[in-house]
Formats: structure tokens, C-alpha cells, sequence
């Protein structure tokens, strides 16, 4: 008998057409969005749980789906999971890292350059029909070339948005809880450890690239904004949480930074509304990993994460290497 497995959400159909050979699925091509009373309910009897970052896993729904014995989560993000739940539980959970890296890089300079050079407030006021004549103080925006990027968490992706700063000839300064190794560094265009204040108070360009936990919620508040430059501009590629959004609203509403572009919104997709209001923030809706060959990478790692696991492999992506595996009586 064949192990069984729940899809929280679409797949690719190739994706799910692979799972079927290991798996007995229960698709979800629908797309139909799971509470966590129907997810719960849905994991009954299941094996395995398909999960992408918006679906979230909290401690109450592991300990009401005893038979659960693996999440391979969509995403190299892994806090739509309660982990520590999971691992008391014996769960195993597994993320989707590197395949999204470079792309998940291209897209923060998507957004700094958008952010930087007015890009979308300049289409869209273009697409209003109000461009009659060239102006000499049309739309300025704030130079990227030439200008000091700072990073905030240089794990992969801060090391590879980094490393694309050397055709703009720009000086990288970045804050990590650790310094890199000298080779990672020469790497990421010589990037040079600095404080959390001295990031704030130099960057041109700050871009968050840490992942999310309750430790750095609010990391980037009303305080720290304060502290940026009244020209700068945040770019927020990674979670979620990691801006209070509301001290952000507040600061772009009185132009003390430039402008924003944010991916990730706190209690995404029910965004702060107040964004829509400001002119000077590009809003994308959590698609830095979008590109068409990355999605399909991410979906296939995930599902080969799942297929190991129950072939009796260790899975290549298990975000929690110390679990005891639960043993479950299949009836
Ligand atoms: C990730 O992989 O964590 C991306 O943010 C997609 O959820």
C-alpha cells in the first residue's frame, strides 16, 4: 500500500503526476485555500502533508494529526511551520533551498532598481494619460550605481544579491549574525561586516535577505527607520514580520526614507491598506521566486524531499536533521 499524502495547494501537473507514483494523493488542483479546522480534517488518515509557505502548520494541527510523518514545504522559508512541534512529533520537515537562490537575488534588484528609479509610480501616473511634456524634475530618483548597498542577513540569497552589485560599482556592507568566511566575502563583491546601526545609517539601498523567526519580528521598526538615511531606500525580499509595516506606512507617508519595495507584507495577502495610498512604495505580491523554471525546481524538490523520505532515504533538504521518526502502524 502506497503511503498517502495531501496537497495543500496546486501543483504542477507533471509534480503531481511524480508524487502519484509514490504516493496515493489527494490533490487539491482546485486551489481551494484550507482553514485549520478543514486542514486538520483533511490530514486525517494521511501520511504526508505537500505544504507551501502560505499554508501554515501551527502546533495545534500536529497534535491533532497523529499519522502525520513528514511536511515537505514548497519554500526555503520554513515558518508557516511550527518546527519545534513538528520535531517533538517525530515530523519531517523539509524545505526547498538553493534552486531559488540566483532568482530570488534577480528579483531584489528588480525591486531596488523599480524602487530606486520610480519605475511603476512613473507607469502608472504614464498609463493615467496625465504625460503631456518632458520635465527637467520628472521623477527623480536616487542613483544605484556608484551607491552603498547594505544587506541585512547574508545567507545565499543576500551573498548572491550581493555579488550582482559589481556591474554597478557599488561598495556592500551587510549585518549577519556571523561574519562570512574571506572567500564569501571576496564573493559577495568584498561585502564588509558592519553593525545593525552602521547598516541603517549608510546604506543607499538597504535590502533584508534574513530569514524569519520570532526573533527578528519587527526587526526593522519605527527606531531603526529613524536611523536610515532620509534618501534611502528598503528593499524587503525575505519575510513577512521582519517591518513593522505600520512604522514603515508611517515613515514613507512623511518621506524620512526615499521609498520601499516590499515582496512580503505582514498577515500576507491581507496587506496594511494605507500601502495603496503611497506613491513612493512598489508592492509586489511574494513573487521573488517566480520565475517559470524556479517554481517548477522548488515544486520538484519538494516532491523529491517526500519521495526519499518514504523510499527509506534521508530527504536532501530536512530542515530538522535531529528528528526521531515516528513510526506509524499503517491499517
Ligand atoms: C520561499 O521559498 O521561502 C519563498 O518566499 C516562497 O515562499
Amino acid at each position: 500500500m502506497k503511503p498517502t499524502l495531501l496537497m495543500a495547494r496546486a501543483v504542477f501537473p507533471d509534480v503531481l503526476d511524480y508524487l502519484g507514483q509514490y504516493f496515493d494523493v489527494e490533490a487539491n488542483q482546485e486551489d481551494i485555500l484550507f482553514s485549520q479546522d478543514a486542514l486538520i480534517a483533511k490530514l486525517q488518515g494521511k501520511d504526508a502533508l505537500y505544504a507551501v509557505s502560505s499554508q501554515l502548520v501551527p502546533a495545534a494541527v500536529i497534535a491533532a494529526c497523529p499519522r502525520l510523518q513528514m511536511i515537505g514545504n514548497m519554500a526555503v522559508g520554513f515558518n508557516n511551520i511550527d518546527l519545534a512541534a513538528a520535531t517533538a512529533a517525530g515530523i519531517l520537515v523539509s524545505n526547498t533551498p538553493d534552486v531559488l537562490t540566483e532568482t530570488t537575488a534577480d528579483f531584489a534588484w528588480a525591486l531596488l532598481m523599480a524602487t530606486a528609479r520610480r519605475v511603476t509610480e512613473s507607469e502608472h501616473w504614464l498609463r493615467a494619460g496625465k504625460w503631456d511634456r518632458w520635465c527637467y524634475d520628472g521623477f527623480l530618483g536616487a542613483d544605484v550605481h556608484g551607491a552603498t548597498l547594505g544587506i541585512l542577513g547574508m545567507g545565499r540569497i543576500g551573498q548572491s544579491i550581493a555579488r550582482r552589485s559589481m556591474g554597478f560599482d557599488m561598495r556592500v556592507i551587510y549585518h549577519n549574525r556571523s561574519r562570512l568566511a574571506e572567500s564569501d566575502e571576496q564573493y559577495a563583491n568584498n561585502a564588509q561586516l558592519v553593525s545593525k546601526e552602521e547598516l541603517l545609517r549608510t546604506a543607499d539601498h538597504l535590502v533584508l535577505a534574513l530569514p524569519y523567526s520570532p526573533a527578528v519580528h519587527h526587526t526593522i521598526g519605527a527606531a531603526e527607520i529613524a536611523q536610515m538615511q532620509p534618501g534611502a531606500t528598503l528593499i524587503n525580499i525575505a519575510r513577512g514580520g521582519i517591518v513593522d509595516d505600520v512604522a514603515l506606512i508611517a515613515a514613507l507617508r512623511e518621506h524620512r526614507i526615499a521609498a520601499a519595495g516590499l515582496d512580503v507584507y505582514e498577515n500576507e495577502p491581507a496587506f496594511h491598506p494605507d500601502f495603496l495610498a503611497l506613491s513612493n512604495v512598489v508592492l509586489t505580491p511574494h513573487i521573488a521566486s517566480a520565475s517559470a523554471p524556479t517554481r517548477r525546481a522548488m515544486a520538484m524538490c519538494a516532491a523529491r524531499n517526500l519521495v526519499a523520505a518514504f523510499s527509506g532515504e534521508q530527504p536532501p533538504n530536512l530542515v530538522n536533521p535531529g528528528v526521531t521518526r515516528k513510526v506509524v502502524a499503517h491499517g
